[in-house]
């Protein structure tokens, strides 16, 4: 369960939210609020082809059953989600671990050519499977990745073996990566016109990879769909209402960057997934939160300093995570010459609990308002709950801020640019007007 602790913020008044929040939600729901058109995520846990499910499914086996390797090929919303989700689950170390799933490694998320020269080696000559992921089929990141794998892979299995490893997930129409499967006769999964990449991680872009990783997609979807229950009622019990006013209620009150935290190091990805969907979702019209992200308590020692006593704009909301999923307890050492035996009898989260305990009262005392998102557990179900929870509480937050939490124009200006410089067609008089500035 997710539940949404604001004690240790300066005081809201619930009443005072009421009839904002209350037209937020008739908006979001009743589809009649900005970007209106992309709100097919929001009864996506219940509302799923179960068909095209069953074929993600279906496929993860044959991935897991002819491949050491998946590569996942895609930026952005088409990809962080499925990285998300396979770290907080799988672990951290999930690529290293000794289990019969194949490794899964995220390519077309960058433009740099060590980054593919490892992802060549690491992959040596053991079987692999490519999932290129790209809602638009046109984005140049994921586009160039795979045209170098598409290549390595048909040099590997020839043209017909490799028709059999390549999946696609695009749009159903359009793009250049739909008339390839089309041409090519890949297998192919469709995201919903209605869901924006940022949104789309419970849509085939997520699910087709974390059931790779041998993560159980339909129990996911279980707790999506139990938070969307939760969630889809109105009224100050919502945790995605008391979310969403908690850090509108910052906001208006001076703050401009919300710190993620948590003490969880296989989070650090979820809070990636969280920075994209709140920062494309709300940075618009001079307006937003920053969302920035820390790990604890790794950082408590690198940005902990700025955070205590650094400019006095920040938000931190912590997931903390209730029941640990591991535990070791300190011993009694009979020379104790670190001075640890006060710590005996204790396990490590134990003293994990007292440090963000310690940490919240220190950032409150410093002028760091905190907001606790409490998850009790850290399961399968319980991560489905929290993508749920993250994503309505944005559409609300956004609509409480005043922007269309789904668009995003402004990704556009650096890729025309790029165009521009690197000569695409069309694009010259720009190019030429870029050069001389630089
Ligand atoms: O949220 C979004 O829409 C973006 O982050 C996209 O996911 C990202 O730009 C990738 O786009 P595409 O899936 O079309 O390649």
């Amino acid at each position: 369960m997710i539940n949404v602790d604001l004690s240790k913020l300066p005081e809201i008044s619930p009443k005072d939210w009421q009839s904002e929040l209350s037209a937020a939600h008739e908006a979001l729901l009743g589809g009649t609020g900005k970007g209106s058109d992309f709100l097919g995520w929001l009864r996506l846990p219940e509302a799923y082809d179960r068909d095209e499910f069953a074929r993600i499914q279906r496929a993860a086996e044959k991935i897991q059953s002819d491949s050491d390797v998946l590569l996942v090929i895609g930026i952005g919303g088409s990809y962080l989600g499925a990285r998300a989700v396979i770290e907080f689950l799988q672990g951290t170390f999930y690529n290293l671990r000794r289990h019969k799933l194949p490794e899964v490694y995220f390519v077309g998320n960058n433009l740099s050519a060590a980054y593919m020269a490892q992802l060549s080696e690491i992959i040596g000559d053991r079987n692999f499977s490519i999932n290129v992921i790209s809602k638009s089929g046109t984005t140049t990141e994921p586009a160039v990745a795979f045209r170098v794998w598409k290549q390595k892979i048909e040099e590997k299995y020839g043209k017909a073996g490799a028709a059999e490893r390549i999946y696609v997930t695009t749009d159903k129409a359009r793009g250049a990566l739909r008339g390839l499967c089309d041409k090519e006769g890949y297998e192919s999964f469709v995201i919903p016109d209605s869901v924006g990449g940022r949104f789309s991680v419970l849509t085939a872009v997520g699910l087709l990879p974390i059931a790779a990783a041998g993560v159980d997609i339909a129990e996911l979807m279980r707790g999506a769909a139990d938070m969307m229950k939760l969630c889809l009622s109105p009224g100050q019990q919502n945790p995605a209402w008391q979310y969403a006013m908690g850090r509108n209620a910052m906001y208006r009150a001076g703050k401009r960057v919300e710190i993620l935290a948590c003490y969880d190091p296989d989070f650090v990805f979820m809070a990636e997934w969280f920075k994209q969907l709140y920062g494309e979702s709300e940075g618009k019209e001079g307006k937003g939160l920053f969302p920035a992200a820390v790990s604890y308590t790794a950082d408590l020692h690198s940005m902990g300093q700025y955070i205590q006593e650094g400019r006095r704009e920040l938000l931190e909301t912590v997931v903390l995570v209730e029941e640990p999923t591991a535990s070791i307890t300190i011993k009694q050492d009979a020379e104790n010459v670190d001075g640890l035996n006060f710590l005996a009898g204790k396990t490590l989260p134990d003293i994990e609990y007292q440090a963000f305990c310690g940490t919240l009262l220190a950032h409150v005392d410093g002028g760091v308002p905190n907001m606790v998102v409490r998850m009790s557990k850290k399961d399968t179900h319980g991560v489905g709950q929290l993508i749920y929870f993250f994503e309505i509480a944005c559409g609300l937050s956004g609509y409480l801020l005043g922007v269309n939490p789904f668009d995003q124009p402004g990704v556009e200006a650096y890729k025309t640019n790029m165009f521009a410089l690197l000569g695409k067609p069309g694009f010259e008089a720009q190019g030429e007007a870029l050069r001389a500035r630089l």
